[in-house]
């Protein structure tokens, strides 16, 4: 739609809180539609990748366009596996962060240190252009997606008081992420085959989605023309919000307070009377029930069948059913979401809550790179800046501090608090 006269006419400005009906790229990456519950990757259905593929597969998939050849397919996995080993100095950053530390906040740290790492993929010190060269970008997809499993391994190891665990390349790309966490160093250890099956679904499943939040992040921070591993830290950096990826955590919390099924329904009436939200469900875009969450449901069965069943399980299945069918949620459409029953699944798994955020962050890597190729060689891409709609004061000239007066709007908890600050410099100043 043409909102102006041409390139000096500032024309229509639309004001559009969240984006909700703004689209800034043109993209061939995923599709989404929302009212009839349909996820596609490239236009393969989320279901038959999810239920066919492999998380390497259609990551080449989502990266490249098509399905790969077997040859092509061997040579990504090799390439990937080649960059698994992360730089010391990233392994030194995450052991020197707190042992409370949120992994998320971990893992926005040490993307953030691989862009020092690799001078040689810096826009900034190399120029603009060498993300022109197809070699320098598949470089650091490769970088990116072979080392997020180990910088992932480690954060959780660190956390755990243990030692990184270096990757093997023997292994295939779910399963080494498998033995890192759980080898002990022990070369002849193989994770269980069924359970490395289900965590690569759940890799597929959240490999891409759309511009959502952190999404759009990346094409926010790269379309500056910063360095890609700054750009994908800052999308991490959106992915921890608990209104986007941490909303599995999230779930899993609000299942262990909710502790007992006869709860549910004091439950629903505090979401109703809008004292907390219901963790899991509604999305942007779905106003179905998430493609991606039908196949987690039955995968916690399968993930069940081998480490046990979840007593939370009985609480996620009677919320679900009792709020689909109350007004409140059938009225706004909200259906559960991806993070509704991955949390199930991982916990099941022996993952920590706080851990759940970073399994989502591992996959999306795919999406977050396809993204930021796909707009370096979009004509159409520009510095993203967005306009605002100016409400605040129009013209205003300086007064001298002495003649000023605490003006009405000033916060009172803040005016307290620099009074008590002078008074205590006062105090102390022997002056
Ligand atoms: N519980 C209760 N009410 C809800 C919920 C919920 N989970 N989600 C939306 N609503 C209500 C809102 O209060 C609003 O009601 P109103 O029209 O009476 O004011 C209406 O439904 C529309 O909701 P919005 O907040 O306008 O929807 P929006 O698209 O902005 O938000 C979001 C989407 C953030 C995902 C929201 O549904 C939510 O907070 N869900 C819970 C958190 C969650 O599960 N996030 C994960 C999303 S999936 C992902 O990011 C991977």
């Amino acid at each position: 739609m043409v909102i102006s006269t041409g390139k000096n006419d500032n024309g229509l400005k639309l004001y559009d809180p969240g984006y909700l009906n703004t689209a800034p790229v043109i993209s061939r990456i995923s599709y989404i539609d929302g009212d009839a519950g349909i996820l596609r990757y490239r236009g393969f259905p989320i279901e038959e990748l999810a239920e066919k593929s492999t998380f390497t597969e259609v990551s080449y998939l989502i990266m490249y366009g098509n399905l790969p050849s077997e040859s092509q397919l061997a040579a990504w996995e090799f390439n990937i596996s080649q960059h698994s080993a992360v730089p010391q100095g990233v392994l030194d950053i995450i052991q020197a962060m707190p042992h409370d530390a949120h992994p998320m906040g971990m893992l926005v740290n040490a993307m953030s240190a691989l862009s020092v790492y690799h001078p040689d993929a810096n826009p900034a010190l190399k120029g603009l252009d060498i993300y022109n060269s197809k070699q320098v970008r598949d470089k650091q997809i490769a970088r990116i997606i072979g080392k997020i499993t180990t910088i992932a391994a480690a954060i959780n190891l660190r956390l755990a008081g243990r030692p990184p665990v270096l990757p093997s390349n023997e292994l295939s790309y779910t399963e080494n992420f498998l033995y890192m966490l759980d080898s002990f160093g022990n070369r002849s250890y193989k994770p269980n085959p069924r359970l490395t099956r289900a965590l690569d679904i759940i890799f597929i499943l959240h490999a891409e989605h759309e511009m959502n939040c952190s999404t759009s992040a990346v094409r926010h921070l790269s379309s500056s023309g910063v360095d890609v591993y700054t750009a994908v830290a800052g999308a991490i950096g959106a992915l921890y919000g608990p209104l986007h990826g941490g909303a599995n955590e999230a779930v899993l919390k609000m299942l262990s307070e909710i502790g007992t099924v006869e709860n549910i329904p004091a439950f629903i009436e505090g979401v109703k009377a809008r004292k907390r939200k219901l963790s899991g469900f509604g999305h942007r875009v779905y106003k179905n029930y998430d493609p991606r969450a039908k196949v987690l449901r039955k995968l916690t069965e399968e993930v069940f069948s081998i480490v046990g069943r979840d007593p939370l399980i009985e609480i996620a299945v009677a919320l679900e059913k009792i709020a689909l069918s109350d007004e409140y949620f059938i009225k706004r459409k909200l259906y559960p979401n991806v993070d509704f029953y991955s949390g199930l699944i991982y916990r099941a798994m022996g993952f920590q809550p706080e851990f759940f955020t970073i399994l989502f962050a591992i996959p999306r890597m795919a999406g977050y790179l396809a993204h930021w190729r796909e707009s370096l060689d979009d004509p159409d891409t520009k510095i993203m800046r967005p306009q605002q709609v100016y409400v605040g004061e129009w013209l205003r000239h300086y007064t001298p501090i002495n003649q000023r007066t605490v003006s009405g709007n000033t916060d009172k908890l803040g005016q307290l608090a620099v009074s008590n600050a002078s008074k205590r410099r006062l105090a102390g100043s022997g002056a």
